[in-house]
């Protein structure tokens, strides 16, 4: 029924959405780009977020000759969630996109869930030839009348295939290619190349489990093995799963990591967790604690995020994304024409810690790119409070900051204040009493669409360090923080219609020193013509 109740609004939107977006077509032709292209009240200037409709989880992120592929949960048709299709954009630096057709409809089998792409570099599936593999799309057909009836088989598994760098997508004719009538939620896969016993893996959300599936060519599965049933939260159904070996920092060993996204529910919303352990091909078995719940990110605004397949070996890098909404509130969000964006791309990375083994997000060097100008902040030790606001650069302060906070052990609370004209004020910190880095949007501007949305949401932090690096991504609607090197992670959207004018930091037992540097960013989008 879940997905039955997201239908109810798209009635009414579709009546009001206003289709004013020049199309493709008119921008391929040499059309203008208006003058106001991007810059609608809250639009993200340096995060993805589609032209206009409705946006949730990304998919099937897969690089291929030099192309950084990124598919979408998308409704053509409406600001909220229907009929789901794969959006598409490219992007050959994970920093700016190009936005191209749409590469999946929904067909007679159901609307196109989530799922994965993966490049089959053996033509294994026998879809493409040795000399040009195919990239091969493994997603979940849900069948809404199917659900509607009360039946339990609403969902199983199609395929799709390109053999022109993901330019057109042809269904595979023998769909679907795996299906279980006894199973209800049966979705998201995500597949994955296992080189030792050279095969794919396919790894599916079923309802409070995942389920594990191999092949041979992508076409036939066979199960393998189950986890989940007992570990970590199952606050609400799991969602959009992911596996991947990582590199143990500082170490030669390696761990493989699930990251498993559950919707809804839980006193969080949705949110992402993840567990650590072994895969041998067969089964995963997680050595942390199985009751230990462990949030990739702790601010409200990541969910159903994925890394991406097939990023070349002297890369080396496991580059994650989430959608940067949460199902508690994203249809009611008070933007037009477009709703939801992603998070910007981060690079994970995996470290042993005296409580067991944790994942770091962090954003992606690319990212630098952006930068146009920067102010130091000399080291200084504020007194009660200071005014920063000469570092919001003027009118529109899309910020990159880097700061090294001393002293934090002691009496280390710090908060960083930004306000607007308006009144609004968006708050975050860390709090040494109760070890929280914390943001807090209960007055930054907007809040009264959801009665889930407002309020202050809190990461713990690990480290007991005497310094705390925290860096800050500032975008017109949203906050990402990354403490202790992304070791504590709140990612957070808020609706403020007047940009920030004043920034103060506080630091109520005035013993810390600070320093850093804060970089004034370029937007992503091309300027429009007037
Ligand atoms: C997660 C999710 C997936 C599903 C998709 C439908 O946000 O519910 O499980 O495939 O969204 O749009």
């Amino acid at each position: 029924m879940k997905y039955l109740s997201r239908l109810l609004p798209v009635v009414v939107a579709l009546l009001i959405v206003a289709c004013d977006q020049p199309s493709e077509e008119e921008k391929a032709m040499g059309g203008t780009i208006p003058a106001d292209y991007y810059l609608e009240d809250y639009r993200p200037q340096f995060h993805f977020s589609p032209e206009a409709n409705w946006m949730n989880d990304p998919n099937g992120l897969v690089y291929y000759q030099g192309e950084y592929h990124m598919f979408y949960q998308y409704y053509p048709d409406s600001t909220v969630w229907g009929p789901m299709h794969w959006g598409h954009a490219v992007s050959r630096d994970l920093v700016t996109w190009e936005h191209l057709p749409v590469a999946l409809y929904p067909d007679d089998l159901g609307y196109i869930f989530s799922g994965s792409v993966v490049v089959d570099r053996n033509n294994t599936s026998g879809l493409g030839t040795d000399e040009n593999p195919p990239l091969v799309a493994i997603y979940t057909y849900h069948q809404p009348d199917i659900e509607a009836s009360g039946a339990s088989a609403f969902q199983y598994q199609g395929l799709a295939y390109s053999v022109d760098k993901g330019r057109t997508w042809t269904k595979y004719e023998g769909n679907p290619i795996l299906k279980d009538m006894s199973k209800k939620d049966f979705r998201d896969p995500r597949v994955v190349w296992h080189a030792p016993s050279q095969k794919w893996v396919m790894i599916l959300a079923v309802f409070d489990h995942l389920e594990l599936y191999g092949s041979p060519d992508l076409i036939s599965w066979q199960y393998l093995s189950s986890f989940g049933q007992g570990e970590g939260s199952h606050e609400g159904v799991w969602e959009c799963p992911d596996l991947f070996e990582l590199p143990l920092e500082g170490t030669a060993a390696s761990r493989w990591v699930m990251l498993v996204s559950i919707s809804a529910g839980g006193e969080r919303g949705s949110a992402t967790q993840y567990f650590v352990g072994d895969f041998d091909g067969t089964a995963f078995v997680n050595q942390n604690r199985p009751e230990n719940i462990l949030w990739l990110d702790f601010g409200r605004d990541n969910y159903a995020g994925v890394t991406w397949s097939d990023v070349p070996e002297r890369d080396g890098r496991r580059i994650f994304m989430g959608w940067m909404s949460n199902w508690d509130y994203a249809q009611v969000v008070p933007t037009h024409p477009w709703r939801s964006a992603m998070t910007v791309p981060r690079t994970l990375s995996l470290v042993s810690l005296p409580e067991g083994f944790r994942i770091r997000s962090f954003p992606v060097g690319e990212f630098d790119i952006l930068r146009k100008q920067v102010k130091e902040i000399n080291k200084q030790l504020i007194i009660g409070g200071n005014d920063w606001s000469s570092y919001l650069y003027g009118r529109e302060p899309l910020l990159d900051m880097e700061l090294v906070f001393t002293n934090v052990k002691k009496h280390g609370s710090w908060q960083i204040a930004l306000s607007n004209l308006t009144g609004d004020t968006l708050v975050f910190g860390f709090d040494d009493v109760t070890d929280y880095v914390f943001v807090d949007r209960s007055a930054a501007g907007e809040t009264g669409f959801s009665d889930t949305y407002t309020g202050v949401h809190r990461g713990k932090r690990k480290s007991n360090t005497d310094q705390m690096a925290v860096r800050v991504l500032l975008d017109r609607s949203s906050l990402e923080i990354f403490a202790d090197m992304g070791e504590v992670v709140l990612t957070e959207q808020f609706f403020v219609k007047e940009p920030f004018t004043s920034m103060r930091v506080q630091f109520p037992h005035d013993e810390v020193l600070v320093q850093g540097v804060v970089y004034q960013l370029n937007r992503i989008w091309p300027q429009g013509e007037d």
